[in-house]
C-alpha cells in the first residue's frame, strides 16, 4: 500500500468534527478512484461467486429475512482476512475510529461491516440502525463504489435530520468515494430503489459490550 495516498488526518478530524457538531457527514472522495475500482471489483468477483447472501433483519444468532424491509445481498467482511483491496480502506477507517474517539469520547472499539450489493429495484426501508440488540453501534459509515452515479439513477440514502418530521431530510448520492458517517442512534435513514445495480460497503463503529 502506498502510505502517500492514506486518507488524509484532516479529513477524518473533519468528518468527526462534524458528527460531534450536527451527528452527520458526507465526504466526497475519502478514497481515491482506483482503490474504489479495486473495491468494486473485488465485490462483482464475490457476486459471481455466489458469497453473496439475503441480508437480514435484526441480530443475534437469529436474523430473519424480510424483503418487504430490505432486499439488498452482503458479503460480511473479516478485518482479521484482509485482501489488498480492503486494506486501505480499514487503515483511512482506523484514522477515523481515532479521530472519533478524540473528538467525541466515544470509546470506539472495532469496526464490524459487509459489502452490500442492491440489484436495481431493491431498497431498505426507513430504519435506526441501533435496532434492539445492537447498541454496540455506535456510527454507522458507509463508503459508495458507484462509478458515474446520476441523481435520475435514485438509489439514494435519505437521511431524515429529525426523527419526527419527514419532510427534513439529506439525499446523499452513492457516487463512488463518497463516505457517508452518522450517528447510529440518532438518524432514521432509508435507501431509495435505483434504477441501477448499487454497491457500498457498510459498516459500524462499536463500543466494546
Ligand atoms: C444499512 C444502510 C445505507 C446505504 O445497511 O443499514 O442503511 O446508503 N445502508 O447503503
Ligand atoms: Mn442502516
Amino acid at each position: 500500500m502506498n502510505v502517500a495516498a492514506a486518507t488524509p488526518e484532516y479529513i477524518c478530524t473533519r468528518i468527526a468534527g462534524e458528527l460531534a457538531t450536527v451527528g452527520w457527514s458526507v465526504c466526497a472522495d475519502f478514497l481515491p478512484p482506483e482503490q474504489i475500482a479495486a473495491l468494486a471489483g473485488e465485490l462483482r468477483a464475490r457476486w459471481v461467486q455466489g458469497e453473496f447472501h439475503q441480508a437480514g433483519v435484526g441480530s443475534g444468532a437469529n436474523p430473519h429475512l424480510r424483503q418487504d424491509i430490505r432486499n439488498d445481498r452482503v458479503y460480511w467482511l473479516d478485518d482479521a482476512a484482509q485482501t489488498a483491496a480492503q486494506s486501505p480502506y480499514f487503515i483511512a477507517l482506523e484514522s477515523l475510529r481515532l479521530a472519533l474517539n478524540r473528538q467525541l469520547f466515544l470509546g470506539l472499539f472495532s469496526f464490524e461491516g459487509h459489502m452490500a450489493a442492491y440489484p436495481p429495484g431493491s431498497f431498505y426501508a426507513r430504519h435506526l440502525d441501533q435496532f434492539q440488540g445492537v447498541a454496540h453501534r455506535k456510527v454507522s459509515v458507509v463508503l459508495y463504489l458507484n462509478n458515474d452515479w446520476q441523481a435520475d439513477d435514485g438509489g439514494q440514502l435519505r437521511l431524515y435530520l429529525q426523527e419526527n418530521n419527514a419532510e427534513k431530510y439529506i439525499d446523499v448520492l452513492p457516487c463512488g468515494g463518497t463516505l457517508a458517517c452518522f450517528l447510529s442512534d440518532r438518524f432514521y435513514h432509508e435507501v431509495l430503489s435505483a434504477t441501477r445495480e448499487r454497491l457500498s460497503v457498510t459498516g459500524w463503529f462499536r463500543v466494546r459490550v
